[in-house]
C-alpha cells in the first residue's frame, strides 16, 4: 500500500476558513490559522470531523500508512485527544501515527517542554520539533537535544520539522543527526522537509549527507508544499524550495515523500493521492531519467514504511499482512505517466477501496 508519510490532520481540509492564503507564504498560512483558533472553529468534533474525512480520502487512493502530525503549541491541547480517538477508530482500514509537533518551538513558547511532555505521556507514537522557528540558533540545537531526550525517556519514535527555511545557515539537521548516530536512534528517527539543504554551499552539503548516511536516519520532502511555499523570498533567481532529494538518494539516505497539507492554509490543493507528490517531486529533484523514474514508486511505499518505522511486515513477502493495492497499469512508469488510479486496496485480505477506472469515448 501507499504510505503519507507527513500530513497534519489538525488543520486539514480548512482552506478557505475563514479566508484563502492569497500571498502563498507559510507565515500568512500560519495567521490564518491562528484566525480559525480565534474564532472558536478549532472543537474536539471539528478536528475528529475532518481528520476522518481526511484518513478516507487517502484510503480512497490506496493509503494505509499515514503519519500525521498535531501541532502541541497550544495551551489546551484541544486537537490532540480527538486524534488519538480517530487513529483507534480507523484502525481497520489505516494505520496512523501521531506526532507530538510544537509548531511555534518548544524552548520559544511558554511552558513549550511542559506540553510537549503532557502529549508524549498522552500516548503519541513520535515526538516532533521545530528547530528552525526557535528563537536563536542556540534555541535550535538546545529543542533538538531536549526533543530527543523526550523521545528516549518515553520510547517514542522522532520526526522534526528541520530546517523548513530557505537559509543556509539553518543548520539543525547536522545535530540531529549527530545525536541519533551518538544514541543508535537513527532508525527511529526522521527529519522532515530540509529545504535549507537546498540553499547550503556545496562543500557542507556534502560533509552532512555522509554524516546522514553513517547516522541512518530518513528524509521526508514534501515536494507539492515545498515548493509551493519555498523560495518565497527570492527574486530570481529562484530556488526550487526542495531539499536535495537526488544527491541524498544517490549516498544512500533513505527519502520519502509525503503531501504535508491537505486543503488547508498552507496548501489550497492535495486530494489524498499519492501520485501528486512524486509527480511534483521527479520534476523538481529532476529524477527524469528512466529508471529513477520506475523507481520512483519506492518515495511513497518502501522508504515511507522505513521513515515510520514499519519496514517489518510491510511489502509483498511470504508472512506479511495481506495488504496490497493494484494499479491499473503495467509498470510504475505507466502508472506515472497515466496518473493510473488504485484499483484495489486491499487490507488483511479484504477490499477496503475499490476504483473503476475512467473510461473516454473519442468521437472523431
Ligand atoms: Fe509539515
Amino acid at each position: 500500500p501507499y504510505v503519507e508519510p507527513h500530513v497534519h490532520l489538525d488543520a486539514c481540509l480548512t482552506a478557505g476558513t475563514p479566508r484563502w492564503n492569497e500571498s502563498g507564504t507559510l507565515f500568512e498560512g500560519v495567521q490564518i490559522f491562528s484566525e480559525y483558533k480565534q474564532l472558536n472553529l478549532l472543537s474536539p468534533e471539528d478536528v475528529k470531523r475532518r481528520a476522518t474525512a481526511a484518513l478516507r480520502l487517502l484510503a480512497a487512493h490506496g493509503v494505509q500508512h499515514v503519519r500525521g502530525h498535531v501541532d502541541v503549541t497550544e495551551p489546551t491541547l484541544t486537537a490532540l485527544e480527538p486524534l488519538l480517538e480517530v487513529r483507534e477508530e480507523v484502525r481497520d482500514f489505516i494505520d496512523v501515527q501521531l506526532v507530538a509537533f510544537p509548531q511555534e518551538g518548544i524552548l520559544s513558547f511558554p511552558n513549550g517542554e511542559g506540553l510537549l511532555r503532557k502529549a508524549a505521556a498522552s500516548g503519541v507514537d513520535a515526538i516532533g520539533g521545530c528547530p528552525h522557528l526557535e528563537f536563536t540558533r542556540g534555541y535550535g540545537a538546545d529543542s533538538v537535544r531536549l526533543l530527543m531526550d523526550v523521545a528516549e525517556e518515553y520510547g517514542l519514535l522522532v520526526d522534526v520539522h528541520c530546517d523548513e527555511i530557505d537559509d543556509p545557515d539553518s543548520r539543525n539537521l547536522e545535530v540531529l543527526a549527530a545525536l541519533a548516530l551518538e544514541r543508535g536512534m537513527g532508525r527511529r528517527v526522521a527529519a522532515s522537509h530540509t529545504t535549507a539543504m537546498g540553499a547550503y554551499p556545496d562543500a557542507y552539503a556534502h560533509k552532512l549527507i555522509n554524516l546522514l548516511a553513517r547516522s541512518e536516519i530518513s528524509i521526508i520532502s514534501n515536494p507539492m508544499v515545498n515548493m509551493h511555499l519555498g523560495g518565497r523570498f527570492d527574486t530570481y533567481p529562484k530556488r526550487r524550495g526542495l531539499t536535495r532529494v537526488k544527491e541524498l538518494n544517490n549516498a544512500g539516505v533513505p527519502v520519502a515523500f509525503g503531501e504535508d497539507d491537505l486543503q488547508d492554509p498552507w496548501h489550497p490543493l492535495g486530494n489524498g493521492d499519492m501520485l501528486d507528490p512524486v509527480w511534483m517531486g521527479v520534476y523538481a529533484a529532476q529524477l527524469m531519467g528512466y529508471d529513477e523514474l520506475q523507481d520512483a514508486y519506492k518515495f511513497v511505499t518502501y522508504n515511507g514504511a522505513r521513515a515510520l518505522g514499519v519496514s517489518e511486515g510491510y511489502g509483498i513477502r511470504v508472512g506479511n499482512p495481506a495488504n496490497c493495492i493494484l494499479l491499473d497499469a503495467p509498470n510504475f512508469y505507466e502508472v506515472l505517466r497515466t496518473h493510473a488510479p488504485v484499483t484495489y486496496s486491499i487490507r488483511q485480505g479484504k477490499i477496503v477501496a475499490k476504483t473503476q477506472p475512467a473510461q473516454t469515448t473519442l468521437y472523431i
